[in-house]
């Protein structure tokens, strides 16, 4: 089994978000803010809303289900599957194991990835290893994410950024040229508590006290968070590149992790890319955690957007501090 190294991309990809739609609009009419604020902050228009019920396995499930049947491959061809998420279903068990019943990949390997927004290029990074090993054929990777749950709608400087979603892709064996080129992971613990939920784990149960405290909700250093996003995701898309031996205007796409357009235009700045060369799909879906950047790929394999013998950049950072980037070929 381990005698084999081969190249490993993605094979097919898919998406799902869920149906509610909540405008800028809406969102004034719950607190003290406005569109003008909203858009000129952070370049979001509107975000999805999971439905009272909606579980992050079943948005994984979803999105899980339209990428094998992109990629062509059956439920049991995956030897692995893994679940990129911070809103789990329940603190035990694994979602990952809730998603593998719903897809019926029965006896498949599976496990989750907390890794803050980072988790769905971690996911791929980790099966393209597997794969390229030979200790794996083909590997399911999941990110779904329903931060409503955890945002407290009445702080106005973080509820306004996030929307759910949900993204998957399929990775496989690929010819040579084609798949994963080079990756870039990095953690900075310093910062862990930048972005938090303080209550819900071991340190601080859930209790009355936590409750009244609003510390069952997402607390955000937002600026220093825009800093070292834009520090971090510059250092660790340098990084491919050079692993992958190759310059920026190799690259047709950028998919950086959608949290604020800001971010984006400043990457866009200090790495000299054109703004075209950058998809943007937050002003629809808001930031949506590890899912973004599985969702901004979906969307332009979709649209056409890559084609055969492309190379693009995936580039995420999120809590923790956490980042991860690759360079992968179509
Ligand atoms: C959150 C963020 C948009 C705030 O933007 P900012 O320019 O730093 O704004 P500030 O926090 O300085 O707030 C400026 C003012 O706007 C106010 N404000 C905050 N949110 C507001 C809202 N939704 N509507 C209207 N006013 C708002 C603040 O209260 C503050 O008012 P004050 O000057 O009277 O105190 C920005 O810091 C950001 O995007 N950070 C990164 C967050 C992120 O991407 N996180 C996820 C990473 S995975």
């Amino acid at each position: 089994m381990m005698d084999k190294v081969r190249r490993a991309g993605i094979l097919g990809t898919g998406r799902y978000v869920p149906e509610k739609v909540v405008t800028n609009e809406d969102l004034s009419a719950m607190m003290d803010t406005n569109d003008e604020w909203i858009v000129t902050r952070t370049g979001i228009h509107t975000r999805h809303i999971a439905a009272s019920g909606e579980a992050a396995s079943d948005m994984a499930a979803e999105a899980g289900r339209r990428a094998l049947e992109k990629a062509g491959i059956s439920a049991d061809q995956i030897s692995f599957m893994m679940v990129a998420t911070g809103t789990p279903d329940y603190p035990i068990p694994s979602t990952a194991s809730i998603v593998q019943e719903k897809l019926g990949l029965s006896h498949t390997g599976a496990m989750d990835i907390s890794s803050g927004c980072a988790g769905l290029i971690h996911g791929l990074i980790t099966a393209g290893g597997m794969v390229s090993s030979g200790m794996a054929d083909y590997v399911l990777v999941i990110s779904s994410e329903i931060l409503s749950r955890h945002l407290d709608w009445t702080d106005r400087s973080v509820c306004i950024l996030f929307g759910d979603g949900a993204s998957a892709a399929v990775v496989g064996p690929v010819p040579e040229g084609e798949g994963i080129l080079s990756f870039d992971m990095g953690t900075d613990g310093r910062f862990w508590n930048s972005i938090h939920i303080p209550a819900g784990g071991v340190v601080q149960p859930v209790s009355e006290e936590a409750i009244r405290n609003k510390d069952i909700y997402m607390k955000m250093e937002g600026k220093k968070v825009f800093a070292w996003s834009v520090r971090r995701m510059k250092e660790t898309a340098d990084i491919s590149l050079r692993r992958a031996g190759l310059d920026m205007k190799d690259i047709s796409l950028f998919l950086f992790h959608q949290a604020n357009l800001r971010i984006i235009q400043c990457l866009s700045e200090k790495m000299g890319i054109p703004m075209d060369k950058i998809p943007i799909e937050l002003d629809r879906f808001g930031n949506t955690g590890p899912a973004s950047v599985g969702i901004a790929l979906d969307e332009a394999l979709r649209k056409g957007h890559i084609r055969k013998g492309d190379k693009v950049l995936l580039d995420a950072f999120g809590a923790g501090f956490i980042w991860s980037s690759a360079v992968t070929g179509f």
